[in-house]
């Protein structure tokens, strides 16, 4: 069994050994898991190219251990329980014995559509079961699944297939989210349209059965295959350096790059992060509200619960639907022991009723977890006072899609919590705060730009197809430290507070979204010459998006040239990268050497426009009185 922390001197006693000896510290932890052959190497590591391999020549499946394993001692408890989008509607559950043999069903499906070992799937669904089911299935057989969010655009969904090169395309016919019915089969096949050539099939499953259109030639329903296969597959020998999947994020400049983790590492930092996080017992039931389409979902819905042996539930819906009392209500219905959901949920919730929690029965909780951005003081006093009652402290849990499990966090009852902070370091992990110099800041009381000096064992190993490109983004800013892109404070005790992105990404409603995506889809407007997108802090959303766009001619209809620049956007991203405001200009504030000043407009959209410094500097000094006199509120 994964090793449990129970007390702060064995989280402490872990921490030292994880540090003095991380070799045999993870192997440690690693034993625990079923393996085909055990590895030769654990730890081969270079920051610089960098090449980190964890596990080197240890072979396994990571759905055995989700699985198979379980089976003998657990095969009729709760794997997943479902929460469907209407709160009438009955929830689904499926034993670890059921999950399995729907796996494996799916996965004997992908085999016979000619799926081998190393292919791509890029996914497009809905937080149904079949997404479990189908990614499982991928590691299975080996296929490398691409989860990409169904809230983004066809263009953007186009860009992830090209860029993964996937041989197919998994979706539901329609995605429902609160009201709202999504036909997400129509994106799909725009997608497709767009010079997808790598695509060959597309594994559709009918949610609500509304018209679709169909291309025989590629298109499969789920029901019509999945359900006639066999319930055994063998799984695929897989290396520990094997890709499990590939998830595409945000950076400061580009498209978004596709983060690669790999099976053994990964397999064993989300299982004995999430149980020491959580402090999960069994016969627990554990809820984390995001989608799949993210990398809590995927470490923290799907694979270290089941690999944990959990009961981990999975909600159709969104926040505020019927009511601001869905998830409440939902914690109560199932007894939830552990609930983990975002910053921007929880303001949200807040705003749209302060006593709502306080009609429910949350007497089952004895965590709640806080992810995706950080958390506000009035949001985290709310949270812990109406949600956690004094008997479920926070985990405020920090950490990255490139980091593959949370790095840092307190340890419920375990070690202290204080609003705001993430806290201290899981074992294994070992943060450090950098001068812009890359010096060391020593001692407590200081602040700086977070890295983290060693791996820990799920952290990315390259970006698919660009490993130059995970190079410069990570290992290059200092040399033998991976850069997280984070500011953060250390207190006086050691504990840690995120301050936030010091790049050019901002964290929207805990989704990151890189400027530059931003200002290449405003762009894409012809009556566009340049833009400008910066972050501002937005009360729910934690971060907002403020556009500063200088049009070609002067615009008569500014209301109009407004919404066909959030059209432009949702076309090209998604609707989650709309602009909050638009600020239309004659000039954006440039240096001599021809780059936009961010450091003004990030001022201005602040609202602070009487801390722009020094403007003195500046090829045209003169815009600056422009832009404070045109600035949104
Ligand atoms: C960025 C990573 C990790 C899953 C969700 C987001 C910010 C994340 C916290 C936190 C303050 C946080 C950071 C980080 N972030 N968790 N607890 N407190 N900031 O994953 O999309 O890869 O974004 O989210 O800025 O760099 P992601």
């Amino acid at each position: 069994m994964t090793l449990q922390i129970k007390s702060l001197e064995q989280y402490q006693e872990a921490y030292k050994n994880s540090v003095e000896n991380p070799e045999g510290f993870w192997a440690e932890q690693a034993e625990t898991f079923t393996w085909f052959e055990k590895w030769h190497t654990v730890l081969h590591h270079d920051f610089v190219t960098p090449d980190v391999r964890w596990f080197e020549g240890g072979k396994l499946n990571i759905t055995v251990n989700c699985l198979d394993r379980h089976i003998a001692t657990k095969g009729d408890q709760t794997a997943i329980i479902w929460e469907a989008n209407e709160a009438f509607e009955p929830s689904k559950r499926y034993t670890y014995k059921q999950l399995l043999a729907e796996v494996n069903k799916c996965a004997n499906t992908l085999k016979a559509q000619g799926v081998k070992k190393g292919d791509r799937i890029c996914f497009y669904m809905p937080m149904i079961p079949e997404v479990a089911i189908a990614m499982l299935a991928c590691a299975r057989i080996g296929a490398i699944h691409s989860v990409v969010f169904a809230g983004f655009s066809a263009n953007a969904l186009a860009d992830r297939i090209k860029d993964a090169e996937c041989k197919m395309v998994i979706c539901s016919d329609y995605n429902r989210r609160g009201p709202k019915n999504i036909p997400v089969k129509d994106v799909v096949d725009e997608a497709i349209s767009m010079g997808c050539a790598s695509v060959e099939k597309v594994l559709v499953y009918k949610t609500t059965g509304g018209k679709v259109n169909w291309n025989s030639n590629i298109d499969i329903w789920w029901h019509e295959t999945v359900d006639t296969m066999s319930d055994q597959c063998e799984p695929e020998v897989m290396d520990a350096e094997d890709m499990l999947f590939i998830l595409y994020t945000s950076g400061s400049t580009g498209k978004p790059k596709g983060v690669v983790h790999t099976c053994g590492g990964y397999m064993v930092y989300t299982c004995y992060s999430f149980k020491n996080v959580f402090q999960y017992q069994d016969g627990d039931i554990y809820w984390c509200t995001a989608d799949v389409g993210w990398i809590t979902g995927h470490s923290y819905i799907l694979y270290g619960p089941l690999l944990a042996g959990a009961t981990t539930m999975m909600f159709e819906g969104v926040p505020g639907h019927p009511d601001a009392g869905r998830f409440w209500h939902v914690c109560e219905k199932h007894r939830v022991n552990q609930f983990y959901t975002a910053p921007t949920a929880i303001r949200a919730l807040m705003a749209a009723g302060w006593h709502e929690p306080e009609k429910y029965d949350l007497s089952y909780l004895k965590v709640i977890g806080s992810v995706g951005e950080p958390i506000n003081e009035e949001a985290w006093h709310w949270y812990d006072e109406k949600v956690g009652r004094g008997h479920a402290p926070i985990v405020d849990t920090w950490w990255q899609t490139e980091t593959g499990g949370i790095l840092i966090t307190p340890l419920p009852g375990i070690t202290d919590t204080k609003p705001c902070f993430a806290s201290y370091p899981l074992p294994g992990v070992q943060p450090v705060l950098l001068d812009a110099n890359g010096v060391e800041l020593e001692g407590n009381n200081v602040e700086g730009l977070l890295c983290v000096k060693f791996p820990w064992p799920s952290i990315l190993r390259t970006t698919y197809g660009d490993h130059e490109r995970c190079r410069t983004n990570y290992f290059a800013a200092f040399k033998n430290y991976y850069f997280t892109g984070d500011g953060a404070k250390r207190d006086e005790d050691g504990r840690y507070r995120i301050i936030g992105r010091v790049d050019d990404v901002i964290n929207v409603s805990g989704h990151r979204i890189g400027t530059a995506e931003v200002e290449d889809a405003i762009d894409q407007h012809s009556g566009v010459v340049e833009s400008a997108v910066v972050g501002y802090p937005h009360d729910i959303k934690g971060q907002g998006i403020y556009a500063y766009v200088k049009p070609h001619h002067e615009v008569v209809d500014a209301e109009h040239f407004r919404r066909e620049i959030l059209a432009v956007v949702t076309k090209h991203i998604g609707p989650i990268a709309k602009p909050d405001k638009i600020q239309i200009v004659t000039q954006l504030p440039k240096t001599r050497s021809g780059k936009i000043m961010r450091r003004i407009l990030r001022k201005i959209a602040e609202g602070q426009t009487d801390q722009l410094g020094d403007t003195s500097t500046l090829l045209n000094p003169e815009c600056v009185e422009e832009l404070k006199a045109g600035a949104l509120e």
